[in-house]
């Protein structure tokens, strides 16, 4: 099992940008993956209509996307046609993301999508709706999984980006519902001693009944 801080693993696939090694496709990026049970499936449609739509996000973000469905590069072709209906874009333009090829769904199964719940006509399960978040280098950071019949929240997608670049460069932690801007929590793991000096901005420690000083907030890191 992939555990988060491993190296994700490499692999070479077919897309709909030509044959990649994943390692050398991100290059100096942050990479998410992202899975779909099948090709001209409606809540997929919506899905990757919805990353087309957010791109720019992701560029500001450093971040290259890449979609997986267990179908072929002639079937995710003409699917595309449909999702850029769909987003609102017309037919001659250019579909700005690959989509990965997986047939036989053996990549699914290496990165271990399933969702065993799900199941094809043949009765072989479904690719589930996995994200998968991996930096710069190379690292995997962060998974999502969720089943075929629950489409996800690219908002919230943006959002652990954002914690995720923060926290990477800042001693600290977001709080539930954090988006940037908001404040954050000092890490705990900071010895008290330093808790001035690496915050000159001032921290605030809620007080609890424990008595204990652990919940400290502090303004949003400037990064
Ligand atoms: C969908 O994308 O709409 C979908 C695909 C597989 C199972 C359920 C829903």
């Amino acid at each position: 099992m992939l555990l988060l801080g491993d190296v994700f693993p490499n692999f070479t696939a077919s897309t709909t940008e030509g044959e990649i090694v994943f390692h050398d496709w991100l290059g100096d990026s942050w990479g998410i993956l992202f899975s779909h049970p099948s090709d001209f499936t409606p809540v997929c449609t919506t899905e990757l209509a919805r990353v087309m739509n957010l791109l720019p996000e992701f560029k500001k973000r450093n971040v290259k996307v890449i979609g997986l469905s267990c179908d072929s590069i002639s079937s995710h072709t003409e699917w595309c046609k449909d999702i850029k209906c769909y987003g609102g874009y017309n037919e001659e333009y250019k579909f700005p993301y690959p989509i990965i090829a997986d047939n036989d769904r053996a990549l699914a199964r290496k990165l271990e999508m399933m969702d065993m719940d799900e199941l094809d006509p043949a009765g072989i399960p479904l690719t589930a709706r996995a994200v998968f978040i991996v930096d710069p280098n190379k690292k995997f950071r962060l998974s999502f999984l969720y089943p075929a019949t629950t489409g996800r929240n690219f908002d919230e997608i943006l959002r652990v980006l954002d914690s995720l670049q923060l926290t990477d460069k800042a001693k600290v932690a977001t709080p539930v519902d954090w988006k940037m801007g908001d404040d954050c929590m000092v890490l705990p793991t900071l010895p008290e001693d330093q808790v001035t000096k690496v915050f000159p901005q001032g921290v605030t420690v809620v007080p609890l009944p424990s008595g204990k000083n652990y919940l400290k907030k502090t303004s949003c890191p400037k990064i």
